[in-house]
């Protein structure tokens, strides 16, 4: 009879839940002040170890994101609509108050047209690190006037593409170093 009521518990559905892995920080500055996790200032070998993670992103669906946790920061990993994707590239560079991609993956100094913070090749996929480049809070998917990501610290906005367009943030959301080592994984760091 041993747990036969957690077995009538409904298996979770949701897919965006965060994945724990303790890591290095400090690069993150006054941003990582405000991610509550935070507490690992002297990593071990084995938490060194995680300094890369590999996420399953079979299950996230256009529409849908998920969010997951790397050196102890919030990564959020969007499979974007048609309809952001398309938003985003009708953006003028001369719009944006942060014309730099700001992505680990591109060449010093890209500049930040969609194309150049989305992942090569798939530009549904979106992936950047989920701190408000003004003083570190987490912002809100789906949110705000642009439809990208709201800051409801000191309200900042952010389009589909991660780029600030509206608030106190300087930059634009960070794209960290990742690649697809499959077609369903992802790997971050
Ligand atoms: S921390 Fe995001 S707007 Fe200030």
């Amino acid at each position: 009879m041993a747990n036969s009521e957690t077995a009538d518990q409904p298996e979770p559905t949701r897919r965006d839940f965060l994945y724990v892995a303790t890591g290095a920080v400090g690069a993150v500055g006054v941003a990582a002040a405000a991610w509550p996790f935070i507490d690992q200032m002297n990593p071990d070998a084995a938490a060194l170890a995680l300094a890369s993670i590999e996420v399953d992103i079979a299950s996230v669906e256009p529409g849908m994101s998920l969010t997951v946790k790397w050196r102890g920061k919030p990564v959020f990993i969007r499979n974007r609509t048609e309809d952001e994707i398309a938003a985003a590239n009708e953006v003028a560079l001369d719009e944006l108050p942060d014309r730099l991609a700001r992505n680990d993956n591109a060449a010093a100094g890209a500049s930040a047209e969609d194309a150049n913070r989305a992942a090569p090749g798939r530009e549904n996929w979106l992936v950047m690190i989920g701190v408000c480049t003004h003083l570190g809070c987490v912002p809100l998917g789906q949110s705000g006037e642009f439809g990208g990501w709201f800051c409801p610290c000191h309200g900042s906005s952010y389009d589909t593409s991660g780029r600030i367009r509206i608030g106190p943030a300087p930059e634009n959301l960070r794209v960290p170093p990742f690649e697809f080592i499959s077609d369903t994984t992802l790997r971050i760091g």
